[in-house]
């Protein structure tokens, strides 16, 4: 019976523990956090070393990531509940199987990336069920075969990559075209000997409209039906046997659709290739990479001739004055002529572009802005990146004043004049990052006051002085940060009436105060702890006092960090009362001051990194109720146990990695119901049953993921060391609980059961225990003192026999034998407790005179006085009862006193009655009876029950 009840407890604990429904932290992948509560469900299961299809995925799953394990196959199940997943990334594994049928219940699937698998056949049912899917990558796999049904189902598919495969024939590529929505196709990197579309055996056109047949060594292209009327784009790029493609497009109608081509290290004669160029009456987008030779041999000259040609794309040509080319092109709107080994644009090459909107220079080797540039009016975009630019001068940008963008990022420009920008009325956007600038001489003083956006981070500007950026009236963004900042004087900010966001390094001498920038919302500030400080306290604290709009504020201290003087003083945070992100990195030395958030009611997210929170209370966290993503890592926590107070009811997002936290109660976790994302990455556990509650609840808990639970190693005991912490077997622990309820319910049942036999049958056993435990406890007292006896007998009688007591009795044995008698009416001392007054009288007597009629035996004989001087008779093993019966009692009326019967049979009685008229004789008899005194009595079942009473 124990057993069962012991399994069948084990089981109900177990029932109660185990949560059946959707477990919300994965063996394998990862939720996406996002904030948006309608934001589809988005998996990421990357770099798992995954061999098969995780089967926890979630039914609600909108995109799975399963891009870079080890997958081999898929089978027919692996998918069965997916029915809500868009989005499904295959890419980087090793599957060469899937199973006829596997995405049949991806009804919802648009987009399927399967690319660098080992892929060999497309067969027929293969693809069943994606009607919805729109892009299918397949690139580099070893698909020799499509089974001319493979593409069947999939009526909606607009995208097909097929690149890096083995396709031998065009016509594998059939089903593919016949797709009624075909957009995109591409079939780069295969073994196609040629391309020609009188080997397809299509009856309709198709609605293709970009073909990429890049990388392939074909002898020929050609197009000789009607099948492309909706071609736009071709990318031709690599393709062509060494001796150059033939192709062979005679009748130019084909291809009147086509406005993009795509040339680049392309081996076609340049015979050939102009013309294909001639033939393309509606070309606004051509891309000549890397066809040096063609270009020197005077290629651009045919290029020119387009008259629809607006686009140009020549990066990776290295010709010798290659803009010199391009004088003819004059109807271009966008020129690109990046890493093209450019040390100048040549005079006029590119000034009768007339239209010329957005030109990009990058990554060349122009030691200055290009003359021309000077007075290009159309420009909007111009890109001067990764040059060796080293100054400006005033007329740069005179006449180019429609431009919008302006990127001079990484060059070698070291000061700025006032005058440079100051006709670019209409430039939103200028990037002059990476550069030597030491000062920005004014340049931001006038001018610019269209400017949105500025970068000026990343140059050696020691100093932001006063009115800096004064002319900037429009700007809103603005990136200062740089290393060598070194003072930051007062007005440096001036002017910035519109700046919302700015990033900025902070030196340790500021003077400034943000006074300008009441309006900003979003400030980082970097400070260099490296910087040894010898100089007076610096001001923060003031100056951070005037940022009354922030919303959202960003600290981060560099380098090694002393605490002073970065921690913040509470005042700061505290007059932030729109605050609704912080992040403080490394500056806090300690736990902030409980009130440090006192007045930020609409902080939402809260960061406080690389710090030492080991004392942290839920103080700070009480007056931010609406806290929803708080991330504290790296900063040695041990315990969790500040949540249980925090009240951080709206908390979503909880990160705590780079810790020490070793035990997690669980129970935390109930005092965050918001809670729904977890990280405690590289934690230190302890992988024993102190756990065994978090372990289960990380298992169980359907709203919270525990980002990467499974991954969790134990670094205690020595024993686990390594282990991962949900691999620790937590039904040990149940089991050692459930043992320990069955066996403290049993025994509260047993105990039960047992006081109520006791208190139903041996109630009088107890009583009787009771007595003789206090009489034993008194004979003790009174055998050290040696008392001798103080009576002869104790008298025990009824009540309606004490007439007879005084009349017959006390005469003859007080009165002639002389013996002291105790009577309870006449001698118990008054006040004393009966109990007392009993034991006493019994022991302070040789021997207890029961006086026995009917009525004795009804009321008295079950008395404590029996009682007790039968215990004396145990105790002393003396024959100390004398009974007297002054009835005549049968033996059968004996018997429900069953110890009495016991006795009459066992020893001499003397009976009132049969003495009749010798009733000397009867006191003589009594007189020995109280004479004998110590002999042993062989009777000791006076003690053994209570059957009799
Ligand atoms: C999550 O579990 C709780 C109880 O454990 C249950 O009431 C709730 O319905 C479950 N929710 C989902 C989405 O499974
Ligand atoms: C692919 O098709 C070829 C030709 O039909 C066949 O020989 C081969 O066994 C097939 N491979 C697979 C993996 O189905
Ligand atoms: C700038 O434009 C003005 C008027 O359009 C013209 O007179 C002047 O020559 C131009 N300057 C340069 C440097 O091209
Ligand atoms: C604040 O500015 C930083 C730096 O530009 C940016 O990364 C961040 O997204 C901005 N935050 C908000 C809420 O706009
Ligand atoms: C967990 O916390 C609760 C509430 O504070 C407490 O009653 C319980 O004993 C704790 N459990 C363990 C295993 O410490």
């Amino acid at each position: 019976m124990g057993r069962l009840s012991l399994k069948l407890l084990v089981l109900l604990c177990l029932l109660l523990h185990l949560n059946p429904s959707c477990p919300y932290s994965l063996k394998s992948c990862t939720i996406a956090y996002t904030e948006d509560v309608l934001a589809g469900v988005v998996l990421d299961c990357t770099n798992r070393k995954l061999v098969t299809i995780p089967d926890d995925i979630p039914r609600e799953a909108n995109s799975v990531n399963l891009g870079c394990n080890r997958i081999n196959r898929i089978n027919r199940n692996d998918f069965g509940n997916l029915s809500k997943v868009r989005i499904l990334f295959l890419y980087e594994n090793n599957i060469s199987h899937v199973d006829d049928g596997s995405f049949l219940h991806m009804v919802s699937l648009t987009r399927l990336y399967m690319s660098m698998n080992k892929l060999t056949n497309l067969t027929a049912n293969l693809f069943q069920g994606l009607s919805e899917l729109t892009l299918l990558d397949l690139s580099s796999n070893n698909i020799q075969l499509i089974h001319p049904l493979a593409f069947q189902f999939l009526s909606s598919l607009q995208t097909v990559k097929l690149d890096t495969n083995k396709l031998q024939q065009i016509t594998d590529i059939q089903p593919i075209l016949q797709l009624p929505h075909l957009h995109n196709l591409s079939i780069s990197t295969n073994r196609f000997p040629s391309f020609e579309t009188k080997d397809l055996l299509l009856n309709t056109s198709t609605s293709l409209k970009v073909l990429d047949v890049s990388y392939n060594v074909f002898e020929r292209f050609s197009i000789t039906t009607q099948i492309f009327p909706h071609l736009e784009m071709i990318d031709l790029s690599r393709c062509g046997q060494s001796a150059g493609f033939k192709w062979d497009i005679t009748d130019k109608t084909l291809l009147k659709s086509i406005t993009r081509l795509h040339f680049s290290h392309t081996l076609i004669s340049f015979k050939d290739i102009q013309k294909v160029l001639q033939s393309l009456d509606s070309l606004m987008y051509l891309k000549l990479n890397y066809m040096d030779s063609w270009i020197h041999k005077g290629l651009l000259a045919t290029v020119c001739k387009i008259p629809t040609l607006k686009r140009l794309d020549l990066c990776f040509n290295h010709v010798a004055n290659l803009s010199a080319k391009l004088v003819t092109c004059s109807q271009l709107t966008e020129l690109n002529l990046s890493c093209t080994d450019l040390t100048e644009l040549s005079n006029g090459s590119i000034l009768p572009m007339k239209q010329l909107r957005y030109l990009t220079v990058d990554t060349n080797l122009l030691t200055k802005v290009p003359d021309d540039i000077k007075s290009l009016s159309s420009l909007e975009i111009l890109n001067l990146d990764d040059n060796l630019i080293s100054e400006l001068g005033c007329d740069d940008f005179l006449n180019t004043t429609r431009l919008t963008e302006l990127y001079l990022n990484t060059n070698h420009i070291s000061k700025l004049d006032s005058c440079v920008f100051e006709h670019l009325n209409h430039l939103k956007v200028l990037s002059i990052s990476g550069n030597l600038l030491w000062t920005f001489g004014g340049a931001f003083k006038t001018g610019l006051h269209n400017l949105n956006i500025l970068d000026v981070s990343k140059n050696f500007v020691a100093s932001l002085d006063q009115g800096d950026f004064q002319g900037l009236g429009s700007l809103k963004y603005l990136d200062a940060v740089s290393n060598n900042i070194g003072r930051v004087k007062k007005g440096a900010f001036d002017g910035l009436k519109e700046l919302k966001t700015l990033c900025v390094s902070l030196p340790l001498e500021f003077e400034n105060n943000f006074r300008g920038l009441q309006q900003v919302e979003n400030i980082t500030m970097y400070f260099n702890s490296d910087v040894r400080f010898k100089g007076p306290q610096p001001n923060y604290h003031e100056a951070l006092f005037c940022l009354k709009s922030l919303k959202t504020f960003t600290i981060i201290c560099r380098g090694y960090h002393h605490g002073f003087p970065f921690d913040i003083p509470k005042e700061i945070v505290q007059s932030m009362n729109h605050l609704e992100e912080f992040t403080a990195d490394n500056v806090y030395i300690s736990v902030p001051d409980p009130d440090t958030f006192k007045f930020n009611p609409n902080l939402k997210t809260l960061t406080l990194r690389r710090t030492d929170l080991s004392a942290l209370g839920p103080e700070l966290f009480q007056p931010i109720p609406n806290l929803q993503t708080l991330d504290l890592s790296n900063t040695k926590l041990m315990s969790l146990d500040f949540l249980a107070q925090a009240d951080l009811f709206a908390l979503r997002r909880l990160t705590l990695t780079h810790n020490e936290i070793t035990v997690i109660n669980e129970t935390i976790f109930q005092s965050l119901p918001a809670l729904r994302y977890l990280d405690l990455n590289k934690n230190p556990f302890t992988c024993d049953c102190s756990n065994a509650g978090f372990i289960q609840w990380v298992k169980s808990d359907n709203q919270t993921q525990v980002v990467n639970g499974h991954e969790y190693t134990c670094s205690f005991p020595a024993a686990e060391q390594g282990n991962k912490l949900l691999d620790f077997d937590i039904q040990f622990c149940w089991i050692d609980v459930s043992f320990f309820c069955f066996i403290l319910s049993t025994s509260i049942v047993l105990l039960t059961l047992l006081t109520a036999f006791i208190l139903h049958f041996l109630r009088w056993h107890l009583v009787y225990t009771f007595y003789i435990f206090l009489s034993f406890l008194y004979d003790k007292k009174r055998r050290k003192r040696g008392t001798p006896h103080d009576y002869d007998a104790f008298i025990s009688y009824n009540i309606h026999d004490e007439a007879w007591v005084y009349r017959e009795m006390l005469p003859v044995l007080e009165g002639e034998q002389g013996w002291r008698l105790c009577l309870h009416h006449r001698d118990f001392q008054p006040g004393k407790p009966i109990i007392e007054n009993i034991t006493d009288a019994i022991y302070s007597c040789r021997k207890t005179i029961c006086v026995i009629s009917r009525r004795y035996l009804q009321s008295e004989w079950c008395s404590r006085e029996i009682q007790m001087a039968s215990f004396r008779l145990f105790d002393e093993q003396k024959d100390v009862l004398v009974l007297l019966f002054l009835e005549d009692i049968p033996a059968h009326q004996l018997s429900p006193y069953y110890r009495m019967r016991k006795l009459v049979k066992k020893r001499t009685y003397l009976s009132w009655l049969q003495a009749g008229q010798h009733k000397g004789v009867f006191w003589q008899n009594v007189w020995r009876a109280l004479e004998t005194g110590d002999d042993p009595a062989d009777d000791t079942d006076l003690l053994t029950g209570p059957a009799g009473c």
